[in-house]
């Protein structure tokens, strides 16, 4: 499945050991990004020559078998393969499918103290549990713009389901990510540790938050959604080649005085939209409880759910 990751930049005719590094350097990393790359950023990133940039990307093109069409059974072979993370509530399970997917981005939205981090944690844990507590029996990675993961909140979860919480805090890959660049790069090189080990649940908590610092003001939201894009296209594709979940987090205010439709809409919040495969919308309610609803999703009905945050974690 991953052949075509294996295949490294500098076996593509053309690219030396030079400017596999500068293609590197400027984040060209996988055949897949120079396949995707057009001749003039290719030229800009490793100071090529036309002729050459152009021979680059015919030769990345091939090689990553861009647009291979396959019968719609293989597909539906595939999606049997889907596996599902608990979320540690059931009735949240349910409106999920069953669970955080593999093979797909899933995006909870909600404003702060809405559980989008404390649903991260538990995913982190539940992802270890074995397949009869509706885990994967795999590790995790959490990357972490906002400086919020919790290694005691970890333990805590852990003794929830009873699982051993050293065990499970040796199975996180953390990583602190202070800027944009260092998080698409990060999510590009998370795929080394993804064949190394087995991941089978990626995080990025917030996926939003430094996009937001960084570009300010209305002339640079282009650039940004552009720079937002290229790194869920990175997401989606280790998901999807490597069979494993991606949970991204994203904050938006919410507007108490729209009941109907999307309450996130008018402010700031829809940069992900259409992006991610499963979008989670959560609110806050009366102490512990929160309540969770799909939007636009592929595959699932528009519904809502209550759960809990507890010591223990996400409960019923
Ligand atoms: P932002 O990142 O600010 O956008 O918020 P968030 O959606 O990530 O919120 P988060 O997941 O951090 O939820 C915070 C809420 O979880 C708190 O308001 C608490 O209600 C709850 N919480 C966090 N830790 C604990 C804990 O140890 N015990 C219990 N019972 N609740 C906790
Ligand atoms: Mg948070």
């Amino acid at each position: 499945m991953s052949e075509v990751t294996k295949k490294t930049i500098e076996n593509l005719p053309g690219v030396g050991e030079a400017t596999a590094e500068k293609l590197r350097e400027a984040g060209y990393r996988t055949i897949e990004s120079i396949a995707a790359a057009t001749v003039a950023e290719l030229r800009e990133a490793a100071e090529l020559g036309e002729a050459q940039a152009k021979k680059i990307i015919a030769a990345a093109r091939e090689a990553a078998d861009f647009c291979s069409f396959v019968t719609a059974d293989k597909v539906m072979e595939k999606r049997q393969k889907v596996g599902l993370i608990t979320t540690g509530s059931a009735s949240l399970d349910d409106l999920l499918g069953g669970g955080v997917e593999t093979q797909a981005v899933t995006e909870a939205f909600g404003e702060f103290g809405s559980g989008k981090t404390q649903l991260a944690h538990q995913l982190c844990v539940n992802v270890q549990l074995p397949r009869e507590q509706k885990g994967l029996e795999g590790k995790a990675i959490f990357i972490d713009t906002e400086n919020t993961f919790r290694p005691e909140r970890i333990r805590d979860m852990s003794l929830g389901v009873g699982l051993d919480p050293v065990k499970v805090l040796q199975n996180i890959y953390y990583v602190r990510s202070y800027n944009t660049d260092q998080q698409i790069l990060i999510a590009e090189k998370a795929e080394e540790v993804v064949e190394r080990e087995n991941i089978r649940l990626i995080v990025v908590d917030s996926i939003t938050a430094q996009f937001r610092a960084e570009f300010t003001g209305r002339e640079t939201l282009a650039l940004r959604q552009q720079k937002l894009n290229r790194h869920l296209m990175t997401l989606h594709r280790i998901a999807d080649l490597h069979d494993l979940a991606v949970f991204v987090t994203n904050q938006v205010q919410a507007r108490p005085d729209i009941f109907f439709g999307d309450p996130t809409k008018p402010i700031g919040g829809h940069i992900l939209a259409h992006s991610a495969t499963t979008r989670i919308y959560l609110r806050k309610s009366k102490e512990q409880r929160r309540i969770a609803r799909i939007f636009d999703s592929p595959n699932l009905p528009e519904r809502e759910a209550v759960f809990r945050i507890t010591e223990q974690g996400i409960k019923d």
